[in-house]
């Protein structure tokens, strides 16, 4: 994955539990680098040694790591470096979540050959939507939710966000999520 991701990773560590643990977590990585280049991509086990590791640091699972990831990198990286990427592509959860295919292809010339997942959105007429998230990857779903509840957060909105059906095989994950915007009581 390109280092963009390792790097919104980084911050949410070194904001959550400072630099010295940062430097631990890399170091329990079997890593020699603290600092990432975000238009570099690096091996997929990378980030996923990153990620084991801050589990083995903090006693959090990598699922709920995940997911506090997912709405940290929509807050400071998405709305961060690349709001006007986000902006351009809706004003709305629905409409981002509608236009992540090709907010992806936009952004493609500045990370040649990356491999983003891939959504469909089919709205149902009374609120609710099914989201289709497929990707390469295993394992990511966590994330995807921590993405949308990101998003939500974004909006000042709140989405009930269940999983319907969930497959890996040898080409990836596909995870087929209900999400529905909860009325303010
Ligand atoms: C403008 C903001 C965004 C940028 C610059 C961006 C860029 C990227 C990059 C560089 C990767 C790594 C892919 C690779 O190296 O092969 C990635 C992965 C990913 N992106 Fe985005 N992204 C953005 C917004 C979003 C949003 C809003 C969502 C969903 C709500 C999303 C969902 C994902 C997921 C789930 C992955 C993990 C890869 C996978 O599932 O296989 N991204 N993105």
């Amino acid at each position: 994955m390109y280092g963009l991701i390792h790097n919104s990773l980084r911050a949410m560590v070194k904001t959550e539990l400072g630099n010295d643990a940062w430097a631990e977590i890399v170091e329990a990585a079997g890593l020699s680098e603290k600092d990432f280049l975000s238009l570099k991509s690096y091996d997929d086990s990378v980030v996923l040694a990153l990620l084991a590791a801050t589990h083995k640091t903090t006693g959090r699972s990598v699922n709920d790591l995940l997911y506090d990831f997912g709405r940290h990198f929509i807050k400071h990286t998405a709305f961060g470096h690349y709001s006007a990427v986000m902006s351009m592509h809706g004003s709305s959860v629905w409409e981002l979540l509608d236009s992540l295919n090709h907010m992806h292809d936009r952004i493609a010339s500045s990370f040649p050959d990356y491999a983003p997942p891939s959504f469909q959105l089919l709205g149902s007429g009374d609120g609710s939507y099914e989201l289709t998230y497929s990707s390469t990857r295993q394992g990511l779903t966590s994330f995807v939710r921590g993405l949308i509840a990101g998003l939500a957060d974004h909006f000042s909105v709140v989405i009930d966000i269940n999983v319907l059906e969930d497959a890996c095989s040898d080409q990836g994950q596909i995870t087929r999520f209900s999400l529905k915007a909860i009325e303010p009581t």
